[in-house]
């Protein structure tokens, strides 16, 4: 790479970028360890993207809005690769359609872990260089987004482990009891109490945040109670020993129409062998563990839950105004807000803009993290989002009273 010709922008900035690049780039590398070969092509639903996916994607991400645009004399690895690994970005040109990822035995797991090598070679002469205040935020929205992609990776990692009929363990240990606050799990009778008033939501830090989270105003909240602990698995199977997945009464239509059609009785993963529940976790198949937060719910199921209880979910703002005063993390939890645009959202000039906004439509909000969240890449005010049939992800459920 010295070859290379580096166009370095404005003032060259110091900072420890080189190395927090490195490590989020070491990490995502690290949870495709205990993967098999085989393991890192299949797509067993569209929503679940192949291992070797996410890799190239993510590499992708840095070489098209970093190294192609910064860097001059760039040479890309393979010009095919935008083809490929290209996600969403219309603005990047035309790509492989999503269901087709796991149809692609080309290019190998070796060929885009030489792709990931050259992406960071690349990037790291790129530091030694200078980098910008410009160029910084881009490379810090990659390193974000190559964070939620490593979220992904356990979630994807997770199902085509899962659906396999012999349950293979991903590793000995699991995550899904890593996060201190599953050990915090309080029942959901203590509520906290939240008064009427006018409060504000949204990100007002110095960090980095998403477009989403911008920018801070106010909102008018009801008074209401919001429960300090997620709902575990012992007080879900209470619904589905109640009868909850044969009563329409609890569900929306769509909801109603979702459990008919899978006819669905219990969270994902979850399977009653000799009349006990087990669980698909990434340490393999366990008994349902009562007090662990119940996980990977989709929308419909939690507020069918909530209908059963004679509660609800939070709204987003509720949820933020109140985060404070419980843990939160173990699980992503929904919450009845519509993924919208908040007061004066704008999106970045050109494909990077088309990041966030043009997802809302026809998705709800997920607030808190889960145990498969990265380090460092949660925020009270992070808005995840996901459509209402998805389950994948390790979602929960936490009610509100008001
Ligand atoms: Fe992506």
């Amino acid at each position: 790479m010295s070859t290379l010709a580096m166009q370095t922008m404005a003032q060259p900035v110091q900072t420890g970028l080189a190395g927090r690049y490195a490590s989020v780039r070491q990490l995502t590398e690290e949870i495709c360890r205990p993967l098999e070969v085989e393991d890192y092509v299949v797509q067993p639903i569209a929503d679940v993207s192949p291992p070797k996916w996410h890799l190239g994607h993510s590499s992708w991400f840095f070489e098209t809005f970093v190294l192609k645009p910064y860097v001059q004399g760039y040479q890309v690895y393979d010009d095919q690769f935008d083809f490929v690994f290209n996600s969403y970005y219309e603005g990047v040109g035309a790509r492989v359609i999503r269901t087709d990822r796991g149809n692609l035995s080309r290019p190998t797991v070796s060929q885009i872990y030489a792709y990931r090598q050259y992406v960071d070679a690349a990037m790291q002469h790129l530091f030694e260089c200078g980098v910008s205040a410009e160029l910084e935020e881009v490379i810090v929205l990659g390193l974000n987004h190559e964070q939620q992609h490593q979220e992904l990776l356990y979630s994807d990692i997770k199902y085509i482990l899962g659906h396999n009929p012999l349950f293979p363990a991903y590793d000995d240990k699991g995550i899904e009891g890593n996060s201190a606050s599953v050990m915090k799990v309080l029942p959901v009778d203590e509520m906290i109490a939240v008064e009427a008033g006018v409060y504000e939501i949204g990100f007002n830090g110095t960090g980095f945040s998403f477009d989403n989270e911008l920018g801070r105003h106010k909102v008018y909240l009801q008074s209401y109670q919001i429960s300090s602990g997620l709902i575990t698995n012992g007080e879900y199977l209470e619904f589905i020993e109640a009868g909850g997945y044969e009563q329409f009464q609890y569900w929306h239509s769509e909801g109603w129409a979702w459990v008919k059609e899978k006819e669905a009785r219990a969270p994902l993963y979850w399977h009653e062998i000799d009349g006990k529940w087990f669980v698909y976790e990434l340490k393999g198949l366990v008994e349902v563990d009562l007090p662990q937060p119940v996980c990977h719910v989709n929308y419909f199921e939690a507020a069918a839950f909530a209908a059963w209880k004679g509660m609800r979910l939070p709204t987003e703002a509720e949820w933020e105004v109140a985060s404070s005063q419980f843990n939160w993390g173990a699980r992503w939890e929904w919450t009845e807000s519509a993924y919208l645009p908040y007061p004066g959202f704008s999106k970045a000039e050109g494909a990077i803009g088309e990041y966030n906004g043009k997802f809302m439509i026809n998705q709800m909000v997920l607030r808190g993290a889960s145990v498969a969240t990265s380090p460092e890449h949660s925020r009270n005010t992070y808005r995840n989002f996901f459509s209402t049939a998805a389950q994948w992800q390790f979602t929960g459920i936490r009610l509100v009273r008001g």
